[in-house]
């Protein structure tokens, strides 16, 4: 069943090319240059007239939510929240019936999300669900959506889920913003060329950082802190590259944008923090730069993921992680990969167990 590998996570992970090709498969024609997705084009008036959209989940869904809303109100300028599916249920929300709620979870089953999603409902508003899970109980609660194509996933640490949930904002954020003339024509074509690439790049990715990332996993076997930094669409990036490595390797683990550093976090950096920061040149590439400076002045150890024949970041790093450019909004798909394999690794050199972390499950059934 792990077909050869050691863990289901690393199986996992070896399958996005895959498992994101297979969720554009029939949604994404470039040729034709149209993304056809029914659950969006029959609600089409909904998406529309909406107010705004309220995107909810929880844990790793809810980062690909986050990302969701760059991609959202980038390219379709439509007004987005996103709220954590246990908070939202429990604080009386403003929610109407010109409310776009969309829900993302891989299981399908998260009873928080579950439970966000019948208030939504009852208060109107139009429901939308992004699931692996085929015919579970989000996606039968709502009224309409568009599954990841993504196969079971079942180490419990969300891999090519997260991947999948981000290629299906893609391709919802392009289809609306082409629809409502915010996207022009060009810039649509274009995208969605580098949206079909993204498999490729992926596949490249694993091959070319595999053996580079468990080296580089080695050296931080003892330790018991790490930062993840990033600007963008790969801050959510960044929170999602701490969790992996926090439920799966049991280190403490930090996720921040990374300008707000100096707000605080900064007091943390020494010889002993290692700090992962994702600086691909397209999306605020000079601040990063200076961001990098700031951590090196304090002796931070610094892993950096830049795109190929960066130099100015690279020189200043203490690890360099090299992946092939993209459209900054694809890039969090890209960069997600050898963050994913660095967790894994981590926590394979601790011995942990790393598809059954300890106090963790797959489905969160109670809330
Ligand atoms: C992290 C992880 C959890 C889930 C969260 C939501 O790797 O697996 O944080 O992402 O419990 O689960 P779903 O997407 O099934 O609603």
């Amino acid at each position: 069943e792990k077909s050869g590998y050691e863990h289901f996570m690393l199986k996992e992970i070896f399958e996005q090319p895959k498992s994101v090709h297979d969720t554009m498969r029939g949604r994404l024609l470039v040729d034709e240059g149209v993304i056809k997705m029914a659950g969006i084009w029959d609600h089409i008036e909904k998406f529309k007239n909406a107010n705004r959209i309220i995107i909810i989940a929880c844990g790793t869904s809810w980062h690909a939510g986050l990302i969701g809303e760059y991609l959202i109100e980038e390219y379709a300028r439509i007004p987005v929240e996103v709220e954590y599916a246990s908070e939202f249920r429990y604080r009386n929300p403003i929610i109407t019936d010109k409310d776009v709620v969309i829900a993302i979870s891989q299981s399908g089953e998260t009873a928080d999300t579950m439970a966000a999603l019948k208030l939504a409902k009852e208060r109107g508003a139009f429901i939308y669900g992004i699931c692996n899970v085929v015919d579970s109980s989000i996606a039968r609660i709502t009224d309409a959506g568009s599954y990841t194509h993504a196969g079971p996933e079942i180490g419990v640490a969300s891999t090519k889920a997260f991947t999948a949930q981000l290629t299906i904002l893609s391709l919802i954020a392009l289809k609306l913003g082409k629809h409502n003339g915010n996207l022009g024509n060009a810039d649509f074509m274009s995208l969605i060329a580098e949206l079909d690439a993204i498999p490729k790049k992926i596949e490249d990715v694993l091959s070319s950082t595999h053996e580079l990332v468990q080296n580089i996993a080695k050296d931080f076997v003892q330790a018991t802190n790490f930062l993840y930094l990033g600007r963008g669409y790969n801050y959510p990036a960044a929170l999602e590259g701490a969790l992996k490595l926090k439920e799966i390797s049991y280190i403490h683990a930090e996720g921040y944008p990374a300008a707000e550093m100096k707000h605080g976090p900064i007091a943390l950096i020494d010889e002993n923090m290692p700090i992962v920061i994702i600086a691909p040149k397209k999306g605020h590439y000079d601040k990063i730069v200076s961001n990098v400076q700031e951590i090196k002045a304090r002796k931070g150890k610094v892993i950096a993921v830049v795109n190929r024949g960066d130099t100015q970041v690279s020189e200043m790093s203490d690890y360099v992680i090299e992946i092939p450019e993209t459209s900054e909004c694809f890039s969090p798909i890209i960069a997600s990969v050898p963050l994913q394999l660095l967790a894994y690794y981590i926590a394979v050199y601790r011995g942990a167990n790393v598809d059954q972390p300890r106090n963790l499950a797959k489905s969160v059934t109670v809330e």
